[in-house]
C-alpha cells in the first residue's frame, strides 16, 4: 500500500495519512484509498484544507457526484456540493437547521439507487460539540441474534425523504413532499463486497412490505435499538482541516446536535452516486 491507514475505532473509522488529497490522486493511490473504505467504512484524512473545486476532485475519485434533494443548500459555484450549515440565510444560529441530521441515517436511501458514499469537509467548526457518530450495519447484522434476523432476512421495507415524520413537516420543500415511497431490502447486500448489512434506519423508513403498520413498527423499533448498540459505534470530533467520507450502503450516521455554544457549523457536502 502506498498509504497508511490508523485505524480509530474498534467498530469502523480510519485516518488515511501519506496521500495529498487537494491533488488528483495517482491511480495505485486511489485504489489503496478506495479498499481503505470499504475495509473501515469511515476514513478521515486530516489537515488539508481544500478549495470547493478540490473537493469535488477529492469526492469524484470514489464515483459520480449527485445533487441533493433539497436545492436550497447548493453551493454558488459547483452544483455537485452542497453547503451544510446550521446557520440560516441571515447568518444566524437556526435551530431547525441546528436539528437536521441529528437521527441516525443513511443518505438517499429514499432513492432508487441508495448513494455510495457521502462526503464533508469542514469551513466552520464550533468550540465544542457538534461530532458526528457513525454506526457499522456490517457488524450489526453479523452479531444480531438469529431470532430477530430471521424475521428481518427477505423482507423489504420503504423509505421516503423525512421518514414517518415527513407529512407533518411544514419546512419540507415540494419536491421532497412529493417524492414516491421507494422499497429496499431490510437486509442489503454491499454493491462492492457483497456482504450484507441492516439497510432500514429510525430517519427515512416508513414500513415493511407485507406487514401492518403496527407489525412493521414493532419489528423496526426492535431492529433499531440493537443496531444502535454503542459497540458498533464510533465518534467523529472534528478539527479543521477535516475531510470524512462514509459509505453509506453500510453505515448509519448521526450529528450529535450537542453544540452548546450555538456557534456556527459548516461543511462542503458531496455525495457520490453508486451507479
Ligand atoms: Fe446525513
Amino acid at each position: 500500500m502506498s498509504i497508511e491507514v490508523r485505524k480509530l475505532g474498534d467498530a469502523l473509522l480510519a485516518e488515511v495519512v501519506g496521500v495529498d488529497i487537494s491533488k488528483p490522486l495517482p491511480e495505485e493511490a486511489r485504489k489503496d484509498v478506495y479498499q481503505a473504505f470499504l475495509d473501515n467504512v469511515v476514513l478521515v484524512f486530516r489537515d488539508q484544507p481544500l478549495t470547493a473545486a478540490g473537493m469535488v476532485q477529492f469526492a469524484e475519485s470514489f464515483g459520480r457526484l449527485e445533487p441533493h434533494i433539497t436545492k436550497k443548500y447548493n453551493h454558488p459555484e459547483f452544483d455537485q456540493l452542497i453547503v451544510l450549515t446550521n446557520q440560516n440565510e441571515k447568518g444566524e444560529v437556526d435551530p431547525f437547521e441546528s436539528k437536521r441530521g441529528n437521527k441516525w441515517h443513511t443518505d438517499m436511501c429514499y432513492r432508487e439507487v441508495p448513494a455510495r458514499a457521502t462526503s464533508l469537509h469542514t469551513l466552520q467548526i464550533p468550540d465544542a460539540g457538534g461530532d458526528t457518530l457513525f454506526a457499522n450495519m456490517y457488524r450489526a447484522l453479523e452479531a444480531m441474534p438469529a431470532s430477530l434476523r430471521s424475521r428481518l432476512e427477505g423482507r423489504k421495507a420503504t423509505f421516503r425523504y423525512g421518514g414517518r415524520a415527513a407529512d407533518g413537516q411544514a419546512r419540507l420543500e415540494k419536491n421532497e413532499q412529493q417524492a414516491p415511497l421507494v422499497a429496499h431490502p431490510i437486509v442489503k447486500p454491499h454493491t462492492d463486497t457483497r456482504r450484507h448489512s441492516v439497510f432500514v434506519n429510525p430517519a427515512h423508513t416508513v414500513g415493511v412490505v407485507g406487514m401492518d403498520d403496527g407489525e412493521a413498527l414493532e419489528l423496526l423499533e426492535e431492529t433499531y435499538a440493537w443496531c444502535m448498540r454503542p459497540e458498533f459505534r464510533a465518534r467523529h470530533k472534528w478539527r479543521f482541516g477535516d475531510t470524512v467520507i462514509w459509505d453509506n450502503r453500510c453505515a448509519w450516521h448521526k450529528a450529535t446536535g450537542d453544540n452548546p455554544l450555538r456557534q456556527p457549523r459548516r461543511f462542503l457536502r458531496a455525495t457520490v452516486a453508486d451507479n
